[in-house]
């Protein structure tokens, strides 16, 4: 499906979203991951009922809903912003989606009851939203959103708004609890490491277009084109020039030294030809070295590891090092080489 905006510029449209094509397995997790402004939201809204796609359709099971009202579509969703009902307790909002569809009082109050306990929200029922901290409202929004047991839960960059650490311990709640109520769920960030943590699948879509979509190993390991190594973790993206390529794998001379590509589906390239392979920072090993042909030009301190920016072929790079504490660190100006016999290589094509 696709949709186009009228811009208000130049009297010209906008497409958000272009020949979107996606199918989801029932009971997945799906991310939708890409940069601010690719059409994320636009997406899910189209999915919702929010917005009218200008072409295409959408289907649940068998049954076209494109243009069914955004309250009968059997889809969920949970935003950034919690959107909780000011006025109404905890325990109101998570009943409010059973009420609205006339679910029997007795009935609505058990099923309230047990989503509250899974969501471990229950001690907050009385309380307003405005007295519980974001995590504890994004629970509520949750809870409200899975209690009419939709079919579908479409997530806007939930955790957005919560800070490090919380985000990362209520991703993990979250997606337990997506997989223990096995419900088709589609969530979109601009957060790699949230997408690389919770998906079944990850689909990465850039100016409205999906780039790639695999498992999270696939699309990190494999990435489709440079702008999907960069926005998966951290990527090197250097020159290098073939040596030799065969069934079993691409030889590849990166500054004076030989790493290798293998996969199932290699590129068809030649040798002799130019190539823009990707090196994935905590696969470069290195060694300090006072020949070294690469020189330290800053040093970061993360904590659990230290990064060195350095220049491998001319090209701005990162390395880093877990093991900073036992083999001591580098300064900037220090010189060291690195070996690239048992790095895994994977040739991008060349930026358009
Ligand atoms: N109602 C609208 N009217 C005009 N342009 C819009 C509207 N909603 C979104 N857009 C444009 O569509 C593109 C995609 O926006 P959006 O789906 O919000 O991206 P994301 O959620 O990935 O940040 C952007 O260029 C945005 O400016
Ligand atoms: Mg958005």
């Amino acid at each position: 499906m696709s949709k186009l905006f009228p811009s208000h510029d130049k009297g010209e449209v906008v497409a958000a979203v272009s020949d979107l094509n996606l199918t989801i397995e029932e009971g997945k997790l799906v991310t939708l991951l890409g940069p601010s402004g690719c059409g994320k939201t636009t997406i899910l809204r189209m999915l919702a009922g929010f917005e009218t796609p200008t072409s295409g359709s959408i289907r649940l099971d068998d049954t076209d809903v494109t243009r069914r009202p955004v309250n009968s579509r059997g889809i969920g969703m949970v935003f950034q912003s919690y959107a909780l009902f000011p006025h109404m307790s905890v325990r109101e909002n998570v009943a409010y989606g059973l009420s609205v569809a006339g679910v029997a009082k007795a009935d609505a109050g058990r099923r309230v009851d047990e989503v509250m306990e899974l969501m471990q929200i229950g001690h907050y029922a009385k309380r307003a939203p405005n007295q519980l901290s974001g995590g504890q409202q994004q629970r509520v929004a949750l809870a409200r959103a899975v209690v009419t047991e939709p079919r579908v839960l479409l997530f806007d960059e939930p955790l957005s708004n919560l800070d490090a650490q919380l985000r990362e311990q209520m991703r993990v709640d979250l997606r337990a609890i997506q997989q223990r109520l096995g419900i088709t769920s589609l969530y979109v960030t601009h957060d790699q490491s949230e997408a690389l943590a919770i998906a079944d699948e990850i689909v990465v879509l850039k100016d409205g277009v999906i780039q790639q979509r695999g498992s999270a190993r696939e699309v990190y390991r494999s990435p489709a084109s440079s702008f999907v190594a960069r926005f998966l973790g951290k990527a090197n993206i250097v020159p290098g020039t073939v040596v030799a390529s065969t069934a079993a794998g691409i030889v590849v001379d990166v500054d004076g030294q030989r790493a290798r590509m293998t996969s199932d589906d290699l590129p068809q390239v030649a040798a002799g030809e130019s190539v823009s392979c990707v090196l994935r920072p905590e696969n470069v090993a290195f060694r300090t070295d006072p020949e070294g042909a690469l020189t330290v030009e800053q040093v970061v301190f993360q904590g659990s590891y230290i990064e060195y920016h350095l220049r491998i072929a001319g090209a701005a790079c990162t390395i880093i090092d877990h093991e900073y504490a036992h083999r001591g660190t580098l300064n900037i100006g220090d010189r060291l080489s690195i070996d690239l016999t048992n790095t895994p290589l994977w040739i991008v094509p060349a930026d358009a």
